[in-house]
């Protein structure tokens, strides 16, 4: 019982460590490679009416169902996205965070840009 606690508590470690790097796996295709589009297409899985707003109640549910992490912080990130600041994350906002995680500006984000840029806003 013990040994099953601890490796799940170390699986479950592993797991939440990675979730940045599951993510940009799923969404950046087999290229490897992020573009605005796969970016943007990632951040409007939050909207879950598809009307091409992410709300606060939408972000905070599906980072909490995504099991993202630190979900108390959830509404704080939301401020984050909230680059054009209207209350709401869309297309606009994702415009600007890709150029956030677009380090050296190419149009694309790499998995290293990626990770940093995810760990520096979204992790304690
Ligand atoms: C989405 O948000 C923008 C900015 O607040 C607003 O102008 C637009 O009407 C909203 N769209 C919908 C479908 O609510």
């Amino acid at each position: 019982m013990k040994v099953f606690i601890i490796a799940s508590a170390v699986l479950l470690g592993w797991v939440w460590a990675n979730v940045e790097e599951d993510l940009f796996r799923r969404y950046s295709g087999s290229d490897r490679i992020m573009d605005q589009n796969e970016f943007t297409s990632y951040w409007l899985h939050f909207d879950r009416d598809g009307d091409g707003n992410v709300t606060k109640a939408e972000f905070d549910r599906t980072w909490r169902a995504d099991g993202l992490g630190d979900e108390e912080r959830a509404p704080f990130f939301f401020l984050e996205m909230d680059r054009v600041a209207d209350e709401v994350l869309n297309k606009e906002d994702f415009v600007h965070m890709f150029h956030v995680f677009d380090e050296n500006g190419d149009g694309q984000i790499l998995q290293s840009e990626f990770t940093f840029n995810w760990k520096g806003l979204f992790d304690n």
